[in-house]
């Protein structure tokens, strides 16, 4: 299937709270901008995107105070014909995505948005992910759950075993046709409760959502923990393709 062009949202303007706690007083760079294998972990997430033919164009949204820095150290060229912006994020992860939905050159028929926080991507799994969205508008790369799953109160009881069968953990990128995400966007107030995923917003539109099975390697970094993760399975050869 010859793809249309697309655009990349990559969202990585979180304050990276949890990261900057967990790696001790004063923390460290936020995790979009620390070191992983010798440089930037969102360096590998634009080597990844810019890998992908239909990708046209890529938008970042970095933190407001990292925009010079940004420019700087990430800006490639990363491929011929592959335009780069940074933008300026917002306070909740729907405010950047909206901001760099904005920014993004309204011809392309796709919108992939993917979590800065998320280096190990594989460019084959973006590709199947746009084919997907080509095929029925919304696409969200996930895997089944394989857990056993606890409901849990706030005192820590066990109140019940939820059937695992039907449930995938989301992860991203989630792709859209541009009109079905321009909709969803344009209605983001009316969700009741937090915003997690762009893939909520589309659904609350009554839009059918597919699954794409992605890699367990594409973790989210949200702990120092999860960046020596990705260290490993980089230095151990990720990815493991044939
Ligand atoms: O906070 P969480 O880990 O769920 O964030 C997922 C991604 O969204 C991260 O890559 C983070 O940088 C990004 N984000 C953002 N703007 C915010 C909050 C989070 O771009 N205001």
């Amino acid at each position: 299937m010859l793809l249309p062009r697309a655009s990349a949202i990559i969202a990585a303007a979180g304050s990276g709270r949890r990261f900057v706690h967990a790696s001790g007083a004063g923390g460290g760079p936020p995790k979009v901008l620390a070191d992983l294998a010798g440089r930037p972990v969102l360096a590998h997430v634009l080597e990844a995107f810019a890998r992908v033919a239909a990708v046209a164009e890529i938008v970042v949204a970095v933190p407001e105070g990292r925009l010079a820095w940004a420019h700087e150290a990430l800006a490639g060229p990363w491929r011929d014909g592959c335009r780069l912006m940074f933008v300026a994020g917002g306070t909740e992860r729907t405010d950047s995505v909206a901001r760099a939905l904005e920014a993004t050159d309204r011809s392309t028929e796709l919108v992939a948005i993917h979590d800065g926080a998320r280096p190990l991507i594989r460019p084959a799994v973006i590709e199947e992910a746009l084919r997907t969205a080509v095929e029925c508008g919304a696409a969200v790369v996930g895997r089944p759950v394989d857990h056993t799953v606890k409901a849990v109160a706030e005192d820590g009881r066990v109140i019940e075993t939820v059937p695992r069968r039907a449930l995938w953990l989301a992860q991203t990128p989630q792709v859209f046709r541009r009109e079905i995400l321009s909709q969803a966007y344009a209605r983001r107030k009316d969700v009741v409760g937090r915003v997690t995923d762009d893939s909520q917003l589309v659904e609350a539109l009554g839009q059918t959502v597919r699954m794409v099975r992605g890699d367990t390697a594409n973790l989210k970094i949200t702990t120092p923990e999860d960046l020596r993760a990705c260290e490993a399975l980089l230095a151990a050869g990720w990815p493991f393709e044939p």
